[in-house]
Parts: C-alpha cells; structure tokens; sequence
C-alpha cells in the first residue's frame, strides 16, 4: 500500500517526503487555502521538489469550471507541467465526461468526491488514474457506512479494471487498517493524523519500562 500526504503545506510535504519517504501528495482547493497559496504558486513550489522522482502529485481543476470541456482545458494545461502531476476532476456528470477525453490523450486524472459505488465504477470505466473515495466526509457527516470502503475496492477490482483506489479523507488509525484489510491500493491522510497513528502510547510505555530495566543493570 501506497502512502500520500494529503496537504500543500512545503514544510509538510518536505518532511514528510525525507522523514517518512512518502509516495505522493494529494491537495484540495482546502489545502491551498490552508497553505495560503493559489494553484500557480504551488505549482511552481512543488515540481522543483517532485520532479525526476515517482512522487506523483495531485492537484484540482477549478471547482467552478461545470462544463467538460473547460476542465479538459485546464487539467491538459495543469498536466503539461510536470510528468508526476495528477489531475483532479470532480465525480459528476461533466467530471466524468471530461474524465473520458482526458484518459484517452493520456492525462493522469484521480476522481475526487467519490461518495458512492456508482460514481467509482463510473470512474473506472472511463479509465481514472486514482479513484478517490472520501471516507471522512461521510462519517464527520454521521453518514457512516462500515463496508464503504470494501465495497469500493471489491466492485472495481471484481471486474480487473487498472485505477487505483485511493481512500482519500483519512481521520484516524482506524481507517488504514479498513483501508489495508479491504485491498485498497493507496491511502492519503493529513500531516496530524500520519503523526498520531505512526505513534502509539503502548509503544511509549513500552519504552519507558525497557528504559527503566536498562537503567536498573547499569548499576
Ligand atoms: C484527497 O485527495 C482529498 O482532497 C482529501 O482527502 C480531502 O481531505 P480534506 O477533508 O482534508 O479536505
């Protein structure tokens, strides 16, 4: 399983990528507003640091653009960048539409806002890249549907299709291990929930009690 970081934070992205050898980045309209910057300002902070490496990069359309061919325009212009750029087209009738065109000239697109099966199977049978299932969403939402992210993995993989499911919105601990235990190809969370589940406090326990036995031999 693949590890992202989900932020466009640099000095998150940059410690996450040396510290943890992430696998790729995925951002939001949210998390640029979160990293203050546009999309262009992004862009040309984050291919210097991505660019001859397999860290793939996913980044939005607009979220106004509702006609197809708008995004198709964008997504060719934001993927011409950079080789590792991924674009991001929204599960709705237009993104999907656009999703058809852009696969086959080649462009790399992750369907984001999928909250359902219909939308993943849509997704894959116009050839997404990344599969984007929003498991967070659903749940902050009361909406919590235990076999969602199984469901999602079976139903695009009953059928050998090559996207990738990407569970996407990942809040807790909890949610890699549904995610690994139902086969999903990749998991991206935010820079607090890496750091809370990479740690544990048995595991700090744990360390203060060999501590304490090492200390009690060297006396
Ligand atoms: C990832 O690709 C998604 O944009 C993301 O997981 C949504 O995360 P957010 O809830 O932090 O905006």
């Amino acid at each position: 399983m693949l590890f992202f970081l989900d932020s466009a934070k640099l000095d998150e992205i940059e410690y996450a990528i040396k510290r943890w050898k992430i696998d790729g980045i995925t951002t939001n309209p949210r998390h640029l507003a979160n990293a203050k910057m546009k999309v262009e300002q992004f862009i040309e902070k984050i291919k210097p640091l991505v660019e001859n490496t397999n860290i793939s990069v996913s980044i939005e359309v607009n979220p106004h653009l509702n006609d197809a061919e708008s995004m198709i325009e964008e997504a060719q212009r934001i993927a011409s960048m950079c080789e590792n750029f991924v674009i991001k087209i929204p599960a709705t009738e237009a993104g999907f539409e656009a999703l058809s065109v852009l696969s086959k000239k080649g462009v790399k697109v992750n369907v984001t806002l999928v909250f359902n099966v219909v939308q993943a199977l849509q997704a894959a049978r116009l050839g997404a890249y990344y599969i984007s299932p929003f498991v967070g969403w659903k749940e902050e939402r009361g909406d919590y549907d235990v076999d969602f992210i199984s469901n999602v993995v079976r139903a695009v993989k009953n059928y050998g299709f090559k996207s990738k499911i990407l569970i996407a919105a990942v809040r807790s601990a909890r949610h890699f291990t549904e995610a690994a235990l139902a086969g999903a190809d990749i998991i991206t969370a935010s820079f607090e929930v890496y750091k809370r589940s990479f740690e544990n406090p048995y595991s700090s326990l744990g360390l203060d009690i060999f501590k304490d036995s090492w200390d009690q031999i060297q006396k």
